[in-house]
């Protein structure tokens, strides 16, 4: 029987790659935007012709009736998930000693929050007949094993997800399973300019780019291993081992500006 996935923000980058894995592996794919309906359902037409299915959903995240509205749909309309995968995520650069109250509940609204809530409501609709462990997968950042100042709001609603993968795991078992995966820099974000991510995209174990496609793809290795459980993956080129005192992005520019 065909599985079912949500991916919230999967219209683009990251979200779309996901869902191009999951419904390439046979998956059911709900691919959730905001404002990137159009972007999502030229996904989702994509992914059908290529012999796939997938539906868009829309909803406003930091809201809590939107969450409701959307997953009653998609049980309505598809059934029980048997994946959630909290991708969709706010980025706004601020710090512990100027942040603007609202900007720091937005992000945890959406970036903590909303992951928990959807989870909780995914489980309300699970179905009795399952054959394995549901899966959910929070959408991380290595900046949680990597800590630095900046973006702290941010940073703050990603380290409280990451605790939460191993209470989740502990309160929802054994009909759930939650795990985190904690990408590196894949896209240029926020102010950074293309020359500032082509340096700061190699700082890593590795020295080179972290390829987006290997982060998706461990998204889907994390549904379909149903002995993975409790545990967050770095899918980061070792990023998370080279300590920066800053977000890499201000700390390559800090580096240009000490040689310039
Ligand atoms: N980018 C990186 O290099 C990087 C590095 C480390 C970790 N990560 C993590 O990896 C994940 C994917 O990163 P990304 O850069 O691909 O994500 P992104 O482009 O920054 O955001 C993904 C989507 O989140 C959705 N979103 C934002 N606010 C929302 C709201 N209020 N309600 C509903 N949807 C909302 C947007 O959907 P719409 O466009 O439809 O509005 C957006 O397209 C995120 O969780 C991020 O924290 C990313």
């Amino acid at each position: 029987m065909l599985k079912r996935v949500l991916v919230t923000g999967g219209a683009h980058r990251l979200g779309a790659l996901i869902c191009q894995q999951f419904a390439q592996a046979g998956w059911q794919v709900w691919c959730h935007a905001q404002r990137s309906v159009p972007a999502a359902q030229a996904l989702c037409d994509q992914i059908i012709a290529q012999g796939g299915q997938a539906r868009t959903v829309q909803a406003d995240l930091a809201l809590a009736e939107e969450r409701e509205r959307m997953m009653a749909e998609i049980a309505a309309h598809g059934g029980p998930l048997e994946c959630l995968v909290n991708n969709a995520s706010s980025f706004e650069p601020d710090e512990a000693n100027d942040f603007d109250v609202r900007a720091l509940r937005l992000q945890l609204e959406v970036n903590l929050v909303a992951p928990l809530h959807l989870s909780r409501l995914m489980v309300q609709n699970l179905s009795a007949h399952m054959p394995q462990a549901a899966s959910i997968i929070h959408l991380l950042d290595q900046k949680v094993f990597n800590l630095n100042p900046d973006y702290f709001s941010y940073t703050v609603s990603k380290l409280a997800l990451e605790r939460s993968v191993a209470l989740q795991a502990q309160a929802l078992a054994p009909r759930v399973r939650v795990c985190g995966v904690a990408p590196g820099l894949m896209f240029l974000s926020g102010p950074q300019t293309q020359a500032n991510f082509d340096q700061a995209s190699r700082v890593n174990l590795l020295q080179r780019a972290i390829d987006p496609v290997q982060v998706a793809a461990t998204c889907l290795f994390i549904a379909q291993n149903p002995a993975l459980n409790g545990v967050t993956l770095p899918v980061d080129n070792g990023q998370h081992l080279v300590p920066l005192s800053r977000d890499v992005m201000f700390a390559v520019q800090d580096l240009k500006d000490t040689h310039a």
